[in-house]
């Protein structure tokens, strides 16, 4: 298979940062999975299945070391075509006031600085191509609270000012940067809020339209689609993907 295009994706250890890469790499592109763990099984399995994808361990909310993982792929690869930040972490579930200085500051570190260091030497590398598409997690919670996340809540906001903002700044110079905003989606994350909080799968079933949780696959059609050439003139838009929790 000819390798037309690189793609990175944070978060790409499981859920849907592992759905979102295996679809990229079954759409042709070298993938490259970046996670704190490092995912080297995930991606001997995407391999198995003859397409392309390397591992990459990184924590996101390490400045320097995004700087030298983007670098890493411009000196390997030559150029970056598709990043989809989405690495994220959920605080303890708690009322606003009850959440530590800790647990703020680290959901702040990986879920919003995070995206602004994959986004910041992304952008840079883009910029000297003339081309790029970026897609940032955000969530259905960037657009509407949830009772007991208030610092995880926040950072979703805040990543839709920042996609929004960011779209406009590089908008001419060819780079499209969008989010996409999931709804409850059944991945290790969400299974681990029910756990928590059994009584959360009947309520979130019997509160979405669609009657049912999303699959991370959902996701990944949606994310494929705004780094492609059919989403062209799609720039700062917020994709909410969530079965029409939303929309009551
Ligand atoms: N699952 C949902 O219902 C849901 C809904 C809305 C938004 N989201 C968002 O989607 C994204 C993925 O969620 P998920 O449910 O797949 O989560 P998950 O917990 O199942 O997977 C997250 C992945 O991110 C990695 N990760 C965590 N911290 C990291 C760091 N500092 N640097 C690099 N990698 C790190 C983890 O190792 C893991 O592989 C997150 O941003 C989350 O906030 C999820």
């Amino acid at each position: 298979m000819t390798v037309q295009k690189i793609a990175l994706v944070t978060g790409a250890g499981m859920g849907i940062g592992l759905a979102c890469a295996e679809a990229f790499a079954r759409a042709g592109y070298m993938t490259v999975l970046a996670d704190i763990n490092e995912p080297k099984e995930q991606v001997a399995k995407i391999v198995a299945g003859g397409y392309r994808a390397v591992a990459y361990r990184i924590d996101v909310a390490d400045t320097q070391a995004v700087n030298e993982m983007i670098a890493w792929i411009v000196s390997t690869y030559g150029r970056l075509d598709a990043a989809h930040n989405n690495a994220g972490i959920q605080t303890p579930q708690r009322p606003m006031a009850e959440i530590t200085d800790d647990e703020f500051e680290r959901t702040v570190a990986v879920d919003l600085k995070g995206v602004w260091n994959c986004m910041r030497y992304e952008i840079l590398q883009m910029q000297k191509q003339g081309y790029g598409a970026i897609v940032n997690t955000s969530s259905a919670g960037g657009v509407v609270g949830f009772p007991g996340q208030a610092a995880y809540i926040a950072c979703k906001h805040v990543i839709l000012g920042l996609t929004k903002t960011a779209a406009i700044d590089y908008a001419a110079q060819g780079i499209r940067i969008n989010a996409v905003c999931p709804g409850v989606i059944r991945t290790p994350m969400a299974e681990e809020l029910i756990r928590r909080n059994p009584q959360l799968e009947e309520m979130f079933t019997k509160e979405i339209p669609a009657g049912r949780l999303g699959k991370s696959e959902e996701i990944a059609d949606a994310v494929l689609w705004l780094c492609s050439p059919q989403a062209s003139y799609i720039n700062g838009h917020a994709l909410v993907v969530d079965g029409g929790i939303t929309i009551k």
